[in-house]
């Protein structure tokens, strides 16, 4: 069977670990050349010896992803690198085991951040260069908890913002 991201470009945010790292690899397989932006340097940098082991093509680009300045390099070095940018797959997200009542707003701003304003802001600087290489494909990683704010010890923040991403507009 043909690979089916040959000449594509994929960036995958929290590439360093888990999903992420799993991604990435499969994409490479696929013919991708990979770019795995993650916080965690040295996480990222072993799922980028692990695509180079196995024959395959990625980079690491250090990013935070609610940090407009970083996802702008992000994006800027993967196609200053590579000419194009064809997949992104907004996957980095946190998020801790805590209830409502114990949750600090602080913490809540922070994975907010991550969570709903890096997958925002992903999308807004990934889009031109989508259009201006004729195309391309974003996957918005989400979380289906159907409860938004709770008082049981469930993940209430992470599962509450990554729920929004789920929903759709109105109406
Ligand atoms: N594991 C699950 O069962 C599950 C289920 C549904 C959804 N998800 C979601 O899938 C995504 C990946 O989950 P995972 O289990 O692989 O998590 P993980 O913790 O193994 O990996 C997350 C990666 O994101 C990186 N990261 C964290 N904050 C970042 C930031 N600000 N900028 C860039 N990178 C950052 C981390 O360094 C890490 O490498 C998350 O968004 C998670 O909420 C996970």
């Amino acid at each position: 069977m043909p690979a089916l991201l040959k000449d594509k470009v994929a960036i995958v945010t929290g590439g360093g670990s888990g999903i992420g790292r799993a991604t990435s690899q499969l994409f490479a397989r696929e013919g991708a050349r990979v770019v795995v932006a993650d916080i965690d340097q040295e996480g990222a940098l072993e799922t980028v010896k692990m695509i180079a082991d196995e024959g395959g093509e990625a980079l690491f680009v250090k990013a935070d992803v609610s940090s407009e300045e970083d996802v702008k390099h992000m994006i800027r070095h993967t196609v200053d690198t590579y000419g194009r940018l064809d997949v992104l797959f907004n996957n980095a997200g946190i998020g801790a085991t805590a209830k409502a009542t114990e949750a600090t707003s602080e913490h809540w701003r922070k994975v907010l951040g991550v969570n709903l304003e890096g997958t925002f802001l992903g999308c807004k600087y990934a889009i031109p260069e989508m259009i201006r290489g004729g195309g391309g494909s974003i996957i918005n990683m989400a979380l289906s908890w159907p409860k938004s704010v709770s008082a049981r010890p469930l993940p209430t923040v992470p599962a509450s913002t990554e729920w929004w991403v789920l929903r759709r507009p109105w109406p």
